[in-house]
Formats: structure tokens, C-alpha cells, sequence
């Protein structure tokens, strides 16, 4: 457990955290999950800060989270759209940065789909350069950190003391919609990090990012992870702890040739009683949200006993807390 790792550090990339870092971050989200269910009070821990969030794209689970994150820790979280900011007008990114450094004590982003992949982070690196507090990535064109601390620390409380020995599986999934890629290229460097044992199952033609496998293969080496990567979702499935279904986009083709190309897959990777009927008997469903139902899963098993989604979505209000306490203190 490290007590001063996090203060005033931004929370863009997991590859920029080591694995006691991580390891603290699930400490203290336990912990504080601990006090809200013994109704404990927290909300001294961010008294008076205030958090500035930006959505570029919409949100659910996100946007009330970090609200409701805010105010247990005693703090306060602002709304902003890019539309009604001045950077409709042009300000730049840089003044904007600036300007809210001398209000706020954290600034958080949700940016994705801009013109070229990367731009969006290019631009939380530009705001994070020209700012003296924290910036957060709630979702940008390459990773969804606080996601996949959330579906970790999931992981920790469904599959007991051996998490880390068990195979999860995380599927391609048909989607009509071409999605980003930040779920699985950000549990690939969290497995890789923790020593998990992940499997990244998808269709030729849907390979993640290379600098992130680059990444977790090294990472992998010196952790004692396993990244497997497979084709067929049949054998992915076979005894499975974990099946975490998320549709992503492909890099080597446009969104159009994607759109048709992907047709052809959209009955076997829509996850269903015939991938459960291979994994383990105990086997949990996972999914971040929002779910394309009976596209990505059936609800036959989103809705059934072996869906963890809920409990996934509630602790994305755990694990940011954790990080907005630890590193806005
Ligand atoms: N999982 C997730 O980030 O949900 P929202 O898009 O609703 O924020």
C-alpha cells in the first residue's frame, strides 16, 4: 500500500502506473465501498475541491459517477459540453486548460471518435501540459482507465482469492455501431501489469492497437501474465471464469468497409447460453455498458444469473473514488 504515489498525478493511461499503485488504488476502493455500506462519513477527504468534467460524447454511467463521487467526498463536480465552452468560439484547448487550473482542483475529459485516432489524447496531453492539477481520461480514443479499474476490482470480488490465475475472457462482440477500442487495449495493460491471465478473443482483422500489445507483452514478460489472443469465440469460451463481451472497431479498415465486413460474424460472436454451456459452471458475464442487447449478448444472459454488469457499473463509482481521493487530496 502507498500512501503519497497518486497525489497530484493525472490519470490519463494505465501504462503509466506500476502494479503497487494499482494494487493501492483497489485498497482504498475497497475500503471506501466498506464505509458506504456501514454509512460511514467520507466527506472530508475532497472538502471544498471542486472537479471540472468535459464530455465531448455522451454518457450515463460516467457523468453520474463522478457526480455522485464528488459529493460523498464533500467536493463538488462541474458539467461542461464543448458546445456551450467558448472553445466553440475557437478558444484553444491550451487557454481553456489554463483558465481552469485557477478555478478548479481536477480536471476530468471524455473525448473519442475526433477525425484522426490519438487526437483525442494528443489534446488531454496538450490540456494536462498547460495545467498544475490532475487530469482525468474518462474515455478517450485509446483507453478507458477508470472502466477497467472498475471491472477489475469486479474480478476481485466475484472470483476470490485466485482471480489472477483465472481465465477471462474478453470477446469481440457484434455491434451495428463501430466502437472504440480503449475497453480491451486498457485491460490488456491492466492484465499484463496485475500477472492476469487474459485471453483477447476476436475476428481476423480486429487486432487492437500494437504499441498497447507491444506493452503488455513486455509488461507480461516481467509480471508472469498470460496474453493469449484467439480467433474463435467457441474456443475462447472453453472454460472461461470470465466472459466480458465489448464490440470495437477495426484499425485496417474504414468505418464502412467495417460495418459490412462485420456481418458475417454477428451470429457467433453475439454472446449466448451456447459460449456459457463451454466456460466453467460458475462462470460471470461481464460488460461495461451500455450494452447492445441481443446484438453483443442475449438478454438471456445479460439478465441472467451469471451477469455481473450492475455490480460493474456500481463499482465504477468505488474506483473513482478512490483515484479522485488519492490524487486530489
Ligand atoms: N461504461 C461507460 O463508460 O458508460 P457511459 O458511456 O454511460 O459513461
Amino acid at each position: 500500500m502507498l500512501t503519497k504515489a497518486l497525489k497530484g498525478r493525472d490519470f490519463i493511461s494505465l501504462m503509466d502506473f506500476n502494479k503497487e499503485e494499482l494494487e493501492t488504488i483497489f485498497d482504498v476502493a475497497f475500503n471506501l465501498k466498506r464505509k458506504v455500506a456501514l454509512g460511514e462519513p467520507q466527506d472530508n477527504l475532497l472538502k471544498n475541491k471542486t472537479l471540472a468534467m468535459i464530455f465531448a460524447n455522451p454518457s450515463t454511467r460516467t457523468r453520474t459517477s463522478f457526480e455522485a463521487a464528488m459529493t460523498q467526498l464533500g467536493g463538488h463536480a462541474q458539467f461542461h459540453t464543448p458546445e456551450v465552452m467558448q472553445i466553440a468560439h475557437h478558444e484553444t484547448w491550451i487557454d481553456t486548460a489554463r483558465v481552469l487550473d485557477r478555478y478548479v482542483d481536477g480536471i476530468m475529459i471524455r473525448m473519442y471518435g475526433l477525425e484522426k485516432y490519438g487526437q483525442a489524447r494528443e489534446i488531454l496531453k496538450l490540456m494536462s501540459a498547460n495545467a498544475n492539477i490532475p487530469l482525468f481520461n474518462a474515455l478517450d480514443d485509446k483507453e478507458h482507465p477508470f472502466q477497467i479499474m472498475a471491472d477489475i476490482m469486479t474480478m476481485i470480488e466475484k472470483l476470490g482469492p485466485n482471480w489472477k490465475s483465472k481465465k477471462i475472457v474478453m470477446s469481440w462482440a457484434y455491434s451495428g455501431r463501430v466502437k472504440s477500442a480503449g475497453v480491451p487495449q486498457t485491460m490488456a495493460i491492466a492484465a499484463s501489469l496485475l500477472g492476469m491471465n487474459l485471453t483477447l478473443a476476436y475476428p481476423e482483422k480486429y487486432d487492437v492497437d500494437p504499441e498497447y500489445m507491444a506493452f503488455a507483452n513486455n509488461a507480461a514478460e516481467k509480471s508472469g501474465a498470460k496474453i493469449n489472443i484467439v480467433h474463435d469465440v467457441f474456443d475462447a469460451a472453453k472454460d472461461a471464469d470470465v466472459i466480458y463481451a465489448k464490440s470495437w472497431g477495426s484499425f485496417l479498415m474504414t468505418k464502412e468497409e467495417d460495418t459490412e465486413y462485420r456481418k458475417q460474424f454477428k451470429e457467433d460472436w453475439k454472446i449466448s447460453r451456447k459460449h456459457f454451456d463451454l466456460a466453467k459452471k460458475q462462470a460471470i458475464f461481464m460488460h461495461c455498458l451500455p450494452a447492445d442487447r441481443n446484438l453483443e449478448v442475449t438478454d438471456e444472459i445479460i439478465d441472467g444469473p451469471m451477469s455481473v454488469v450492475y455490480d460493474e457499473a456500481e463499482n465504477r463509482l468505488h474506483t473513482e473514488k478512490a483515484i479522485l481521493a488519492l490524487s486530489m487530496k
